[in-house]
């Protein structure tokens, strides 16, 4: 067995093996919020003066985005793992890139970048993983090309090209789905348009684009649903304290609820809006959080959670909290397989556009484990139960294979799960931070 340690601390794994656990314990800092450390890269990079980011998240997706800037001339130093140094060229300032665009396994990397690049003088080529070529990408290019960009996709998939030297032009835009990405994109193509940009959303999603562009002096505003940016003649620099993940976060407050003693500290916690949903679901589960805002937050709020053990149960999760949840529904399953009763999720079909169709995968590893799951188009129905031990498959997955980890200390035999190496994606760090409150997890490379 190999532990997969490498030279930086962090562990890469093929596969993790976890045994129950009954007590988890200790303080946690989770890793910076994936969603703000891509921004802050783009934004920086086509800024006017040097940008500093504290807390950036140095998983490989926001890494692809780095390597993807610094191949249009973008020199961005990395003093340390999570502050980074970005020397913005401004709006007109990056250069051809040689070669297409690698992606790795990032939708949001991929959608934000169709946007900005679709206002560049160059041409450009995106590409990605095998999980990343077959996400839905039509849904991005389509309001892009209304805007005047041209792009080209496979059937609806990358690659992406994108034809540079086009004049792009406002847009009032209705989005068919919640989507943060599609709302990015065109807002980061806006700062290239003759004219406003108008997104009405059908749900509200993440606003941490809004939130970035304000700080980097170019606000834009928001009325009945409907988000508006007039595009500015410039970016300033400016300085980021990235927080720390919710999403991240989110595991552990899974890894507290369902121990059977023990305390879980989360400090500096990303608390947008926009993103609590999870809190709420799992507090209508029955969950013991408690959660006190900082009173210092910059743009985007922080603060520190406590989590309790507590008893879950089945509930009808509510379809107006799966946008501010979107990414945490692993979790919910996970939490609803163990939970007394039923769980419903509905509205949620999105999820099967994730890194995997998490409903589905989300099921089949439910029921490897011994639950009653009932798969819908759009969501599923968990009878609540014992999870046995045995073997999954995270589809290569990061937070189908992380929710699996933490679901295993509670299941009755120990459970390997395959296919994990994504976890390094958005939290290089899971396997060193979850052993440190008592999970008993090892990494495998097999
Ligand atoms: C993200 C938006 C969400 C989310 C993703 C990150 C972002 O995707 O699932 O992990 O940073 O804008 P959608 O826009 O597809 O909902």
């Amino acid at each position: 067995m190999d532990d997969g340690q490498r030279a930086d601390g962090t562990t890469t794994c093929q596969s993790l093996r976890v045994e129950p656990t009954a007590r988890v314990d200790g303080r946690i800092r989770v890793p910076g919020d994936k969603s703000i450390s891509h921004r802050v890269l783009m934004c920086g990079a086509i800024a006017e003066g040097t940008t500093r980011a504290r807390g950036f998240l140095p998983g490989a997706d926001c890494l692809a985005t780095m390597a993807a800037l610094r191949a249009m001339g973008v020199d961005i130093a990395q003093p340390d793992a999570t502050t980074v140094y970005i020397t913005g060229v401004g709006l007109h300032g990056l250069a051809a890139p040689s070669a297409p665009l690698d992606m790795g396994n990032s939708g949001t990397a991929m959608r934000l970048f169709a946007g900005l690049l679709s206002g560049q003088a160059f041409d450009s080529e995106l590409v990605g993983d095998a999980s990343l070529m077959q996400r839905p990408m039509e849904r991005v290019a389509t309001p892009l090309r209304a805007m005047g960009a041209e792009i080209s996709t496979q059937a609806g998939r990358p690659p992406m090209r994108i034809r540079g030297g086009r004049t792009l032009t406002g847009i009032d835009y209705a989005m068919p789905m919640a989507s943060a990405q599609v709302k990015s994109a065109l807002l980061l193509a806006g700062l290239y348009a003759n004219g406003p940009v108008y997104i009405t959303e059908p749900a509200v999603t993440r606003d941490h684009t809004e939130r970035m562009l304000a700080q980097f002096g170019c606000p834009t505003c928001r009325r009945d649903g409907r988000v508006g940016l007039v595009p500015g003649d410039r970016l300033t620099a400016t300085r980021i304290d990235v927080p720390g993940d919710l999403s991240s976060a989110a595991f552990f407050l899974l890894a507290g609820s369902i121990a059977g003693a023990g305390e879980i500290v989360l400090e500096n916690v990303g608390l947008n809006p926009t993103r609590t949903g999870i809190l709420e679901i799992f507090r209508r589960m029955g969950a013991d959080i408690q959660v006190t805002p900082a009173t210092d937050a910059g743009a985007e709020p922080v603060g520190t959670i406590v989590i309790r053990p507590a008893r879950l149960r089945g509930i009808r999760v509510p379809p107006e909290l799966v946008p501010l949840a979107i990414d945490e529904f692993p979790l919910v399953f996970v939490a609803a397989a163990l939970a007394d009763g039923q769980t419903v999720i509905a509205g949620a079909g999105e999820l099967r556009h994730k890194e995997s169709d998490r409903i589905g995968v989300m099921a089949a590893g439910l029921r490897a484990l011994g639950i009653d799951v009932e798969e819908h188009e759009d969501g599923a129905t968990i009878n609540g139960g014992r999870l046995s031990g045995g073997e999954i498959d995270s589809a290569g997955d990061h937070r189908v294979a992380m929710a699996f980890a933490i679901a295993a200390a509670a299941a009755t035999g120990p459970v390997r799960i395959h296919d994990t190496a994504n976890v390094a994606t958005s939290f290089p760090d899971f396997v060193a931070q979850a052993r440190s409150i008592g999970l008993r997890l090892e990494a495998m490379n097999d």
